[in-house]
C-alpha cells in the first residue's frame, strides 16, 4: 500500500533528532508501487529516496516529498559450494540482515553489524567498517530510473564503488532508486580480524572465533566509542577520513611522528580524521548545542535541541581547525539536506 503524508514530522527519520517536516512523504512496499508514485509526479517534482536518515543532515523543513521504501524481503537467488547469493529488499533494516546471514552461517557482512541504516543505502553509501566495505559483498543493485520509471541493473562495476561513495552518490546523483541489493556470502567464512582491536577483544572473550563472536566483538566495540541515536542524536562518522599523498604524510610526520594511517596504494596513504579533530582539542567540546563525541572526535553530537545550523556551523569550525593545523581539508560524508 501506497501511504501519503503531509507536512510529516522527521524526527523518526533522522538520526540526528532534527525537529525538521517534510511537506510530503510517501511510503511502498514495492516496486510497482514505486513506479506509480513516479507515474504521479510532475516533471520538476522535487523529490529525495531517504533510509533511515542515518547519514543525513537535514538544515530545515524539506519542501518537496520524502520516499521511504517498505520493500522488503530477504531470499536467496543462487548459490553453489562456496556462496550463497542474497537478493534483499532496500527497505530491510542493514543490522536485520547482519544478524540473519550470522545466524544462517553466511560470512561477509559480520564486521558490519549494528551500522544504522537500510539496505538501500548500503549500496549507494557503500558502508563501511572494521576493514569491510558494503562493495565487497555487493553483486549487484536493482533500481528503477526515476524519470523513465524503468527497471535497471547495476552490476557492482558499474556502481564506480570507491571509499563511502558509488555512482549512485555522484555521476547519477538522484536518477534511481535502489529497490533491491544482491550480496554474496561465504558459506566457509572468511574472518577480517585485523583492524584495530577485533583480534585482541575476542581473545580476551575466550578467542574462539565463529561469526557470532565476531559480531559480538563489533557490537561491543561500536557501543563502546559510538553513541546511541535514541540516546544522543548523531549520524555516525560526520567526516570521511582524508586520503593525502604518500610525500605529504612523511613531511607532516616529522612533526606528528605519533600520527597513524592506513595505507591506501604505493603513493597515497589515509589519516584518520578524528585524530587530527582529537589534536586539534575538539574532543567533547560544544559550540551551542551541537558537540564533539567524547569518545569518539569524528562523531558529531546533537547534546539536545540543537538546529541543522548549529551542527553546520560547529562542522565548519572543526573543518577550519584541521585545516589550520594540519593543512588537510575534511570533507564532510553527513549529506546535507
Ligand atoms: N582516533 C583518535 N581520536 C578519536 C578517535 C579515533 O585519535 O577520538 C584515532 C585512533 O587512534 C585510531 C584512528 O583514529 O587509530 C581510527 O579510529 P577508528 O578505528 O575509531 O575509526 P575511524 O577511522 O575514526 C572509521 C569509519 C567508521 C567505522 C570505523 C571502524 C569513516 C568516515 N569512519 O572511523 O564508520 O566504524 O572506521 O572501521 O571512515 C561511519 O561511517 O559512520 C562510521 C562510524
Amino acid at each position: 500500500m501506497i501511504n501519503t503524508y503531509t507536512d510529516f514530522s522527521l524526527l523518526a527519520y533522522n538520526t540526528f533528532g532534527m525537529d525538521v517536516q517534510a511537506a510530503r512523504f510517501m511510503e511502498y512496499d514495492s516496486v510497482e508501487e514505486l513506479k506509480e508514485i513516479l507515474a504521479s509526479f510532475s516533471p520538476d517534482e522535487l523529490f529525495l529516496q531517504i533510509g533511515r536518515g542515518s547519514n543525513l543532515l537535514f538544515t530545515g523543513n524539506y519542501p518537496g516529498t520524502l520516499l521511504h521504501s517498505r520493500i522488503r524481503g530477504c531470499e536467496v537467488v543462487r548459490e553453489d559450494e562456496e556462496a550463497v547469493w542474497l537478493r534483499v529488499g532496500a527497505g530491510v533494516v542493514w543490522d536485520d540482515m547482519v544478524a540473519y546471514c550470522v545466524g544462517k552461517g553466511w560470512g561477509g557482512a559480520e564486521n558490519l553489524s549494528l551500522i544504522p541504516g537500510e539496505v538501500g543505502a548500503s549500496a549507494v553509501q557503500n558502508i563501511g567498517a572494521y576493514g569491510v566495505e558494503a562493495k565487497d559483498l555487493i553483486t549487484e543493485v536493482g533500481t528503477v530510473e526515476a524519470a523513465t520509471r524503468k527497471e535497471r541493473s547495476f552490476t557492482s562495476e558499474e556502481c564506480a564503488y570507491a571509499y563511502r561513495k558509488s555512482i549512485f552518490k555522484e555521476e547519477l546523483k538522484g536518477q534511481y532508486i535502489v529497490t533491491h541489493v544482491t550480496y554474496r556470502l561465504d558459506k566457509c567464512p572468511v574472518f577480517h580480524l585485523d583492524y584495530g582491536n577485533i583480534r585482541a577483544e575476542l581473545e580476551r572473550q575466550g578467542g574462539e572465533i565463529t561469526l557470532q563472536a565476531v559480531r559480538k566483538v563489533i557490537i561491543a566495540i561500536r557501543q563502546s566509542k559510538l553513541p546511541d541515536p535514541a540516546v544522543q542524536g548523531n549520524a555516525g562518522s560526520f567526516f570521511m577520513n582524508p586520503v593525502i599523498e604518500r610525500a605529504r604524510y612523511e613531511a607532516l610526520l616529522e612533526e606528528y611522528p605519533s600520527m597513524p594511517h592506513y595505507v591506501v596504494d604505493e603513493a597515497h596513504v589515509k589519516i584518520p580524521a578524528a585524530w587530527m579533530i582529537e589534536r586539534c582539542g575538539w574532543k567533547g567540546r560544544s559550540l551551542g548545542r551541537a558537540g564533539v563525541h567524547d569518545k569518539q572526535a569524528l562523531v558529531l553530537v546533537n547534546r539536545g535541541g540543537a538546529t541543522g545550523a548549529e551542527v553546520m556551523m560547529l562542522s565548519q569550525a572543526v573543518r577550519q581547525s584541521v585545516k589550520d593545523k594540519f593543512g588537510i581539508d575534511i570533507r564532510p560524508e553527513v549529506n546535507f539536506i
